[in-house]
């Protein structure tokens, strides 16, 4: 989606993260060897750097977890200079001047803070901010990537108190890293 496009509501928040087969999005040891491929499925596609790229710059913002920004950052922070909203109670320091820190209502950030300003919020994890936003209904699409490992351990994507809510398959992509892509949108 681009800069210009959006829902009804003006704007559309998708959550998106990486879990393994069963349902796990961090190890223990927040070690993420995991996620790297490891297979090779023949009929998935495969996706340049070049698509990833374009693919990267349609997102407006992204929104995270305060736990989730301190492993971006042990991590090498994948995020580049895209606008960042990180969700803490705490006073941490600013890495970089594309970072900002939000402490309170999360509708508020949405709909006042966010909303006037981008239309591709994405939100990025982890467990406990994505929990807070779907007991807000403040997501409009989920996008899971599926890693092709069991854990056995670890920390549950939805391990929260989500209540029932139906959303409906709009995409499937199998990647030939044995990676798979399911996309949803809730359910009207
Ligand atoms: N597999 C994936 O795709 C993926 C994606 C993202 C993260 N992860 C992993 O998930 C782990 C982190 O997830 P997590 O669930 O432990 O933590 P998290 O959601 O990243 O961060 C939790 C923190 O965010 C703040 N927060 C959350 N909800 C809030 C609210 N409603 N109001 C104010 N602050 C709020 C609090 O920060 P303060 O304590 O600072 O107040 C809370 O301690 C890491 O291991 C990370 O690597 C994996």
């Amino acid at each position: 989606m681009s800069r210009s496009q959006g829902n009804a509501k003006g704007r559309t928040v998708t959550l998106h993260m990486v879990s393994s087969l069963d349902g796990f999005i961090a190890k223990k040891d927040n070690s993420v060897a995991w996620m790297e491929s490891g297979g090779v499925y023949e009929a998935g596609v495969s996706i340049s750097a070049e698509e990833i790229a374009t693919f990267l710059k349609a997102i407006d913002c992204y929104v995270m977890g305060s736990r989730t920004y301190e492993h971006a950052l042990e991590l090498g922070w994948p995020y580049g200079d895209t606008p960042t909203v990180v969700v803490t109670s705490r006073k941490l320091s600013a890495s970089r001047e594309s970072v900002e820190f939000y402490s309170g209502d999360l509708e508020r950030l949405v709909d006042v803070k966010l909303a006037p300003r981008f239309r591709n919020i994405w939100l990025v994890g982890g467990a406990a901010l994505c929990q807070s936003f779907l007991s807000l209904s403040l997501v409009d699409e989920i996008r899971l990537t599926i890693a092709p490992v069991l854990l056995g351990d670890g920390l549950r994507l939805f391990g929260g108190l989500v209540a029932e809510k139906r959303w409906d398959l709009k995409n499937v992509v199998a990647f030939k890293n044995g990676f798979v892509e399911l996309s949803y949108a809730a359910s009207t």
